[in-house]
């Protein structure tokens, strides 16, 4: 398995271009298939999560061709299997993304049932409420979900739980039913605007995307399109708080600041000095950090997929910090190996108090999921001395180029594979 190995210490100074948001692309992706024509994406994210999905895609029959690294297009009229194989939903869990492209332009999907994963159980309960509200028959049956409709009937539906995925899903399935569907309690992500930007793009008629209605008048076709995903807001907050956890000054680039303005506000609460550009932000930190409470919500409130990020950077600032998880039901599991370098937190339910230390001490440590695989990167980025970081495939889901961008603004980090690897490093770096 691969790791990072990570000397702590530098500052990161620098510009770090963004990539296209995953979370955005892997609901377009799967929208694409919903056209007969050849649509085009750009700006996609070069990631094993959106590879693992445009592997499913072209397994169901879709043409699908990568002009290059970051663009391809996906023609759905050939599509000729309306299944998902486990091994696809196990590699990642937004292939049901097909079950609300397929149910909503074949009225009929077949999906592994999606398993929890290490930050919570992850139901789809609100996925399927809304598929049988448009008159979906759903069972599921070893293991499986199987959805089916004679007809899709535009619905008004309440979700319970503010729920990106089923907000996405839903709003496929709904783009071809007949008549008007009416989405209430919807998540207003970013990325769940630009699906809703590129079904309309297609010729879809959803409205209100970004707000807490969405109103969706069914149409008979999807048309051909070309589209550029939006850039990822998750992968700039985290290059932002690796700014802030190694006094550094580092510019994000290509991204959209109104996106970013829950994180922005909290850095400028801990004492960063942040500098807006049109499509770039500018972080700086001289150390001199304090203690802030954050919670997470749904957008736009504190992102959860930001929680360790400033989990990472509050365990560096003077003061006891709160930081609370509304979100998920799991997702301190990286305060226990921050622990082990030295940070001071105690976690209680779906709180953690974290009291600030000096420093870090560099330990081997362990990428537990996604974004907490990238802050122990940051943790030993800041650290003093030596940090490994193991699993770091997790890390290779959702962030291209990671260990690069970081060098590229001074970050002293490798990707290696052996201990004799490891040994290498340590010795070049000491
Ligand atoms: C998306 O997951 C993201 N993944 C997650 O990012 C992100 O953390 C999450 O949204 C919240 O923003 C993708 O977009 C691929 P939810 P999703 O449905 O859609 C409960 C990352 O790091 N819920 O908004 O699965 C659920 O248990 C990943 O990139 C139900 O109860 O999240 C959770 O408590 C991690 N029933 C809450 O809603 C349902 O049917 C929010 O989950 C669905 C969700």
């Amino acid at each position: 398995m691969e790791q990072y190995v990570i000397k702590g210490g530098n500052r990161l100074v620098g510009e770090v271009e963004i990539g296209g948001a995953k979370n955005a692309a892997l609901g377009i992706l799967a929208a694409a298939i919903m056209a007969d024509e050849t649509v085009l994406i750009d700006n996609l994210p070069d990631v094993n999560d959106i590879n693992v999905l445009l592997d499913a895609i072209s397994g169901i029959g879709a043409s699908v061709h990568r002009l290059d690294r970051h663009m391809v297009t996906i023609n759905g009229k050939n599509v000729s299997a309306y299944n998902i194989d486990y091994d696809y939903i196990k590699k990642i869990r937004a292939s049901y993304y097909l079950l609300g492209a397929l149910l909503g332009k074949y009225k009929r999907a077949e999906v592994a049932l999606p398993g929890g994963c290490n930050i919570g159980s992850r139901p789809i309960d609100q996925h399927l409420k809304g598929f049988r509200a448009l008159g979906a028959d759903v069972e599921i049956e070893h293991g499986k979900i199987i959805a089916e409709a004679d007809r899709l009937v535009g619905k008004h539906i309440y979700f319970d739980v503010v729920s990106v995925g089923a907000t996405i899903n839903v709003m496929m399935a709904a783009v071809m039913a007949e008549g008007m569907t009416i989405l209430e309690n919807v998540a207003k992500e970013p990325h769940v605007v630009d699906v809703a930007n590129f079904l309309n793009s297609m010729g879809a008629n959803i409205r209100g995307a970004g707000t807490d209605v969405i109103k969706i008048r069914g149409v008979q076709r999807l048309h051909t399109a070309e589209y550029a995903v939006i850039p990822d807001q998750i992968e700039a907050g985290t290059f932002m708080f690796a700014a802030a956890a190694t006094k550094g000054d580092v510019t994000v680039k290509n991204v959209i600041p109104k996106h970013l303005e829950a994180t922005i506000a909290k850095l400028e609460e801990i004492g960063c000095k942040v500098e807006e550009y049109d499509d770039a932000v500018r972080v700086i930190s001289d150390g001199n950090l304090s203690s802030t409470h954050v919670k997470t919500l749904p957008y736009p409130g504190f992102p959860t997929d930001m929680q360790p990020q400033i989990g990472v950077t509050l365990a560096l600032c003077k003061g006891t910090s709160v930081v609370t998880e509304s979100i998920f039901e799991n997702r301190f599991k990286y305060l226990d190996e921050l622990a082990r370098m030295g940070a001071n937190v105690k976690i209680e339910g779906n709180s953690a108090t974290i009291q600030g230390v000096e420093r870090f001490s560099g330990a081997r440590v362990s990428a537990l999921d996604l974004r907490a695989g990238a802050a122990l990167c940051i943790a030993g980025l800041a650290a003093e001395g030596i940090t490994i970081v193991d699993d770091i495939v997790y890390i290779q889901r959702g962030y291209e180029h990671f260990e690069e961008k970081l060098r590229s603004i001074g970050g002293i980090i490798e990707k290696v594979n052996s201990e004799k690897d490891i040994r290498k490093f340590t010795l070049k770096v000491s």
